[in-house]
């Protein structure tokens, strides 16, 4: 597989790639994505393959713009409220689809629905760009794993099951986006980059947390996900015999997502973290509380995936 540089070269070599329907890691905000056209049936399974990816769980569609994204669902006042607020950011909406979407199947696993989401980051934004169409992206991990953060994560996940990833450095949410349904009344359906009350906030009322777990609407209701090779313990205030202390705040710990307690910067070496855990070979990992507001809900609900029993 390609690395390409984020530059003109790079992006335009990562553009040509798509449109022949190539599967192109690239990077976000909140972590790397495993792009391909989203109007390209065998790419978009390209993906799901590469992933080993169950194919009941659709994808994000990224696009440049609302403007863009508004061709392909119909958006609600609530949705461009948001859309207003956090675009271009770490949130994801999904609408309800229009007809003339053009989005294959696969993308969507056949509901009338999409996810839509229109990335900051300079490189992702650049690339959409240039490719001029919608680009499909999970994560770009295989399916159950620990998300990246780096290039060096996509290559050492997906080697040889991918065509390029575009080497944009470390994404600085570090997190995967927010997910909110607008379909109907505003739903939260994965905590993430945008913290629930900020979202709230610009909504002006609270907003209603889907959690019913026999329906995995979203990734982050699969049981086990995100997952290091270790074992992972929770809330430890300190390591047993045996176990690494992933440590928050003012702890002695071999890693630490924040010595000083700062949950931004928790978020953004979360994963990071994770995959360091898994290149020492750490058997039993040990994990410091994390204050559950904020994006420490984002943290805690990946955390909580990452300490669920294997399937
Ligand atoms: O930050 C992110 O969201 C990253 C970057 C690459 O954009 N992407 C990401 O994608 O986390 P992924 O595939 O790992 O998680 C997206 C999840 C899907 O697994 C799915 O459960 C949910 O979004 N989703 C997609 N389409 C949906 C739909 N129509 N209805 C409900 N949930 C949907
Ligand atoms: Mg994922």
């Amino acid at each position: 597989m390609l690395t390409l540089a984020p530059d003109a070269a790079g992006l335009d070599v990562a553009a040509e790639l798509l449109r022949e329907g190539k599967l192109v890691a690239f990077p976000t905000e909140t972590v790397y994505g495993l792009g391909a056209d989203a109007r390209d049936d065998r790419a978009v399974a390209g993906i799901f393959a590469a992933k080993g990816r169950p194919s009941f769980n659709p994808l994000i569609v990224h696009l440049p713009s609302q403007a863009i994204a508004e061709d392909y669902c119909e958006f609600t006042d609530a949705a461009r409220q948001l859309a207003g607020a956090f675009w271009q950011g770490a949130l994801t909406l999904v609408l309800p689809l229009r007809s003339t979407a053009g989005v294959s199947k696969l993308v969507t696993s056949g509901l009338d629905t999409l996810a839509v989401r229109v990335p900051e980051h300079t490189v992702a934004q650049q690339l959409l760009t240039r490719f001029g169409g919608p680009v499909a992206a999970p994560s770009a991990n295989p399916s159950g794993r620990v998300s990246p953060t780096t290039a060096e994560h996509v290559i050492a996940g997906l080697n040889g099951k991918i065509d390029a990833v575009v080497d944009g450095g470390p994404c600085g949410v570090g997190v995967e986006s927010t997910i909110v349904s607008c379909v109907g009344e505003p739903q939260l359906l994965r905590a993430g980059g945008i913290p629930i009350e900020a979202l709230e906030a610009c909504l002006g009322a609270p907003l209603a947390i889907a959690n019913d777990p026999t329906v995995p609407t979203a990734p982050g209701q699969l049981a086990s996900h995100y997952a290091p090779k270790g074992k992972v313990r929770l809330n430890a205030p300190f390591a047993k015999e045996g176990e690494v202390l992933l440590g928050f705040g003012s702890v002695d710990a071999v890693l630490n997502l924040s010595p000083s307690g700062d949950l931004k910067q928790a978020a953004a070496n979360l994963f990071s973290c994770l995959h360091q855990l898994d290149q020492m070979g750490a058997e039993k990992i040990a994990v410091s509380p994390i204050p559950d507001h904020g994006l420490g809900r984002a943290i805690n609900d990946r955390l909580r995936r990452a300490a669920a029993p294997r399937p």
